[in-house]
């Protein structure tokens, strides 16, 4: 399964992938990896593993569709299966998503549908509820509003804050987002639209 991934970040998702990738658990190949920001610890990851890495940076384009535009030809001539967005932060363009139907996945921390978009950990405490989790969905012009492939559950505990409760969370988003790869190099996963 040839990946293609995005992140405008840390990258710890991506390190998984390149992890399970080295340690023969997971049988796909990075052919890629893009930020919007060229200061993202991804790049310096994907690089360290003698992956192509660049950012195309949204500031260097006239507007939000010359940047996708460019980001996705760029992406195109690596040929992936498929664009996994781990920790990318931008709106992707309805004009890009709409000819890529189950193209792009994303692991978003939530239990989705709940607490679509930022800041998802302190929404969760704020709103007291007792579970809390992340989900791989693919993307669509519905922001976190894709169909949901997997998803896994934490428990929200007494005492968490933020950043404990985005620990537990993180810990799980790596074997999902790998589990889920794997069944996707598999076949086990199609594209389906809801409702
Ligand atoms: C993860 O929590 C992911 O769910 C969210 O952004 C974070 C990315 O972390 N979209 P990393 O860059 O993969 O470490």
């Amino acid at each position: 399964l040839r990946l293609a991934v995005l992140a405008s970040g840390r990258g710890s998702n991506l390190q998984a992938i390149l992890d399970a990738i080295d340690a023969g658990t997971l049988d796909a190949d990075v052919v890629g990896v893009w930020s919007d920001r060229s200061d993202a610890q991804a790049l310096v990851r994907a690089r360290d593993a003698g992956i192509p890495a660049r950012a195309v940076r949204p500031r260097d384009f006239a507007d939000r569709a010359a940047h996708d535009a460019a980001l996705f030809d760029a992406i195109d001539a690596a040929a992936p299966d498929l664009i996994v967005c781990a920790g990318y932060m931008r709106l992707i363009g309805a004009a890009v998503l709409e000819m890529r139907a189950g193209q792009l996945v994303n692991i978003h921390p939530s239990l989705l549908p709940a607490f679509k978009g930022l800041h998802t950990h302190q929404r969760v405490l704020d709103a007291g509820v007792a579970e809390h989790g992340c989900s791989v969905h693919f993307v669509t012009a519905e922001l976190d509003g894709g169909p949901v492939i997997a998803q896994a559950r934490v428990p929200v505990l007494a005492g968490d804050d933020a950043s404990t409760l985005a620990g537990r969370v993180l810990a799980r988003e790596h074997p999902l987002l790998l589990e889920t790869l794997r069944r996707i190099a598999s076949g086990r996963v199609c594209w389906h639209e809801e409702g």
